[in-house]
């Protein structure tokens, strides 16, 4: 195991990603989109671990949008095999890694064996705190607005809330991420500069960064230089310098 950095590190505390080109590198190759997918998740492995080297302790990762569902039968259901697969077989890594596993995305529309290993997972993973792994499974950055706003409205029906105390603040707390700061910077792979529905609200003021490289191809040293980077720009947040 690497040595963690010190927690007064300069970097981003918070990194969230999305993972995009796994088709476009298979199909480079002559090979069924769900190759790249299983090569995509392969790569999840080398740059859980080179967070706290690197100073990241909270690290979001996109795997699946609400959007996602129109893909092909074939794609679909390749991709929740997949992910079934992926988290029974990398519990114990990211256990031993000191990593604490949680999901966003609703779960509704999830098979009930996935949403169960999902459960274990984060239950398994619970005490742990070297590095935050967030996951976003059937994750889409309004439904998750929406299903907050659901949520609040039944809680002022209910007498528990009132419309005076619906502001930011509280409608943070009735997000999927309410356990997560901010994400500090915004990667995504492939090309496309978009945000295609991620974390719509709490990256307000993240900084993005759009790479060309795919996915399956996206590795530790580029992680690494991307955060060499970060260092370098100047969040104002709104404020100017004076
Ligand atoms: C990202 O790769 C993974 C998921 C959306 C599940 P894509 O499957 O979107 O790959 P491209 O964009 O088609 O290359
Ligand atoms: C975003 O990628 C979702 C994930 C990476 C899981 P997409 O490939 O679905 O986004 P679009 O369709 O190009 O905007
Ligand atoms: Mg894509």
């Amino acid at each position: 195991m690497a040595k963690d950095t010190s927690d007064t590190a300069q970097g981003p505390a918070h990194v969230a990603i999305i993972m995009d080109g796994n088709g476009r590198w298979a199909q480079q190759r002559g090979r069924p989109r769900l190759f790249g997918h299983h090569a995509g998740a392969k790569r999840v492995r080398e740059i859980v671990e080179s967070c706290p080297v690197l100073g990241v302790k909270y690290l979001t990762i996109f795997a699946f949008s609400t959007e996602n569902w129109k893909r092909t039968q074939a794609e679909v259901s390749g991709l929740m095999r997949l992910f079934r697969k992926y988290f029974e077989k990398e519990a114990k890594a990211l256990f031993k890694d000191g990593v604490r596993v949680r999901f966003i995305g609703d779960r509704i529309k999830l098979d009930e064996k996935l949403v169960t290993l999902m459960d274990n997972l984060e239950l398994h993973t619970a005490g742990n705190d070297r590095v935050h792994l967030t996951i976003a499974l059937n994750y889409g950055g309004r439904d998750e607005v929406t299903r907050a706003a659901q949520r609040m409205a039944i809680e002022i029906e209910e007498g528990r809330l009132t419309h005076a105390e619906v502001d930011a603040e509280t409608l943070t707390r009735f997000l999927d991420t309410r356990f997560l700061p901010d994400p500090d910077l915004v990667i995504r792979t492939s090309g496309e500069a978009r945000i295609s529905n991620f974390l719509l609200w709490q990256s307000a003021y993240s900084e993005y960064e759009f790479v060309d490289t795919l996915w399956p191809d996206f590795t530790a040293a580029e992680f690494s230089e991307i955060l060499s980077g970060f260092g370098a720009r100047e969040r104002r947040f709104g404020g100017a310098k004076v």
